[in-house]
């Protein structure tokens, strides 16, 4: 197999997504919404064995049995609980007034953009780069001085491309205006790209270091002002202030909200983890890069329970935990990293702790930058405190194993908030991810593309083919698709039975949707109870006794893992 090194291309893999049914955009029959998106057949399964090894490897095992810095087990219960909660939940936990994002929109063509976010995309905007090109300018930076520009050059590329491309910049407009004097309207251009684009599009000199450059039309826009990112709805038939709700934008804060039930009703100690998956909305100004920036996502979280003084401990334990696991599903390479914040990137809880990591990946779209696909926060006690003050409800935790020794030879006790460290990952990030990480073109293959999921998350476990559509061979390889079904369907994936078109297109087919491995039956099979197993990784092909298959899968599909 020869594979290409070429960077892979976004365009590509959301081609194959739509293609062989892994992601679709929603409500597409109706022309889509942004950041909206429905997952296919091989689609769901895939993220549902995402969710599922996250949910084993989390809840079920946690951390596979590994034991924490106290050298005990990790303790984790589940949890699910609401999207929709009492709206105090969201005052308490400073959503209601501070999950906003800076959003400006452009006066002329009407759009919105996220303000911290106009840069980049004005770095990428076809007005943008003719302009670079006419100034002769290959390599540039927002920053980056320029010199002087020719007035001839922007007035070459007012009358061409921008007026194409740019027709809100307000040069375009002053040139294409009767009566106008090119001389006086070009004079005043500035000396860096920055200030450039915002004179080319306002007229104006740049105030602060905001560039009101309206990436689509290169219009001026408007100065940034906060937009809450909640979705909203109302309870009962009268839509009011009084009913007013709001979609959860994450699952975390169901978590603090029950911990008191969950300490009282099980039979957790501090240190210990609170757990659940879900839905989660938030209402991005500028979704992008297919799932990357949704309205509509789903969330993995952990938030962790832990004495103050051990915080650090713990949050160092959970970084390389996650970290651990992603690289264990199939992302180890270097296009994952662990990135420690800056302390001018940490929330205002965060900067007095042990510190906030990202996990991030290289998304085709991010490189040669990375992208976030999980935080690891340490949130100090202050989700609880915050609930505590405004539910009037006591969140602390009396910890029978702390405090000084008694007269009777017995711990006193200590009563304290717990810190919280929360490893909260995004779900269809991680699908993203995956499915980039998949994606590998190799031109010698019948397809020329091979999706390489780890068997663990891969959407089919398997396939069988029938050679020809007769002499018996149909039965055969229905039987045995039918009994490895009963025994890996529920690791989470099917096993396809297909007799129709070539074997080439067979293998293509479970190529792009990275099934791991194809058996063969043919006409040997007849003589000697044997199959031809190929594998998806190298193409390799080799015989194996058809009794021996279900033991060969179970060893590769990480059966009794
Ligand atoms: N409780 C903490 C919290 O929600 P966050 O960094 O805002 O933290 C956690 O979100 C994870 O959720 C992110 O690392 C990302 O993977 C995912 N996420 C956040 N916003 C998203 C969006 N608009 N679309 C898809 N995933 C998103």
């Amino acid at each position: 197999m020869s594979e290409t090194t070429k960077p892979k291309s976004m365009d590509e893999i959301m081609a194959l997504c739509k293609r062989r049914g892994f992601i679709y955009p929603a409500s597409e029959i109706y022309g889509g919404i942004n950041g909206f998106w429905d997952y296919g057949p091989l689609g769901a399964q895939l993220k549902k064995n995402l969710r599922d090894a996250w949910w084993e490897d989390v809840v079920l095992i946690p951390c596979r049995g590994a034991h924490g810095p106290d050298g005990q087990p990790v303790s984790i219960v589940p949890l699910d609980t609401c999207i929709i909660q009492n709206p105090k939940v969201w005052v308490a936990s400073g959503h209601v007034g501070g999950f906003t994002d800076p959003m400006s929109t452009c006066r002329q063509c009407k759009k919105l953009f996220r303000a911290d976010h106009v840069a980049d995309a004005l770095q990428e905007a076809p007005w943008v780069q003719a302009l670079v090109v006419e100034l002769g300018a290959p390599e540039w930076r927002m920053d980056a001085a320029l010199g002087a520009a020719p007035a001839a050059s922007l007035e070459r590329w007012a009358r061409k491309e921008g007026r194409k491309r740019a027709p809100g910049a307000w040069l375009v407009r002053s040139l294409a205006a009767e009566g106008a004097d090119p001389a006086a309207i070009t004079s005043g251009a500035p000396g860096t790209w920055g200030a450039l684009l915002h004179w080319v599009a306002t007229g104006t000199a740049l105030g602060g270091s905001f560039v009101a450059a309206c990436p689509n039309c290169g219009g001026d826009l408007t100065e940034p002002r906060q937009f809450n990112l909640m979705f909203h709805s109302y309870t009962g038939a009268v839509f009011d202030e009084e009913n007013k709700v709001w979609l959860r934008p994450e699952t975390a804060q169901g978590i603090f909200t029950n911990f008191r039930n969950v300490v009282d009703t099980t039979r957790v100690r501090v240190p210990f983890g609170i757990a659940q998956t879900g839905k989660a909305f938030r209402n991005e100004v500028t979704p992008r890069n297919f799932t990357f920036r949704s309205r509509e996502f789903e969330q993995m979280e952990i938030e962790f329970f832990c004495h103050p003084d051990d915080a650090r401990a713990w949050y160092e334990f959970w970084r390389k935990e996650r970290l651990a696991w992603w690289q264990g599903i199939g992302l180890a390479g270097e296009n994952l990293r662990l990135r420690e914040h800056e302390r001018d990137e940490l929330a205002h809880y965060a900067r007095d702790g042990a510190g906030t990591s990202d996990i991030e990946y290289r998304f085709p779209f991010t490189a040669p930058g990375f992208g976030e696909l999980e935080g690891i926060a340490h949130r100090s006690d202050y989700d609880l405190r915050q609930h505590q003050e405004h539910s009037g409800q006591r969140l602390d935790y009396f910890d029978h194993e702390r405090g000084e020794i008694g007269p009777n030879g017995q711990r006193k006790g200590e009563r304290y908030l717990p810190h919280v460290i929360e490893p909260s990952a995004g779900l269809d990030r991680g699908v993203l991810a995956l499915l980039c990480e998949a994606f590998t073109v190799d031109p010698a293959r019948p397809s020329g593309i091979v999706m390489r999921f780890h068997p663990r998350v891969a959407p089919i476990k398997a396939a069988v083919f029938p050679l020809v559509n007769k002499d018996g061979l149909p039965e055969i390889a229905t039987k045995l698709a039918a009994d490895l079904t009963r025994r890996f369907a529920r690791l989470g994936g099917t096993i396809e039975c297909d007799a129709k078109q070539s074997i080439g297109k067979r293998d293509a087919r479970m190529d792009e949707a990275g099934c791991p491995f194809c058996f063969t039956v043919d006409g040997d099979t007849l003589k000697d109870q044997s199959v031809t197993v190929r594998y998806r990784d190298t193409g390799a092909q080799e015989r194996l006794a058809i009794e021996k298959v279900e033991e060969f899968l179970g060893e590769r599909l990480g059966e009794g893992r």
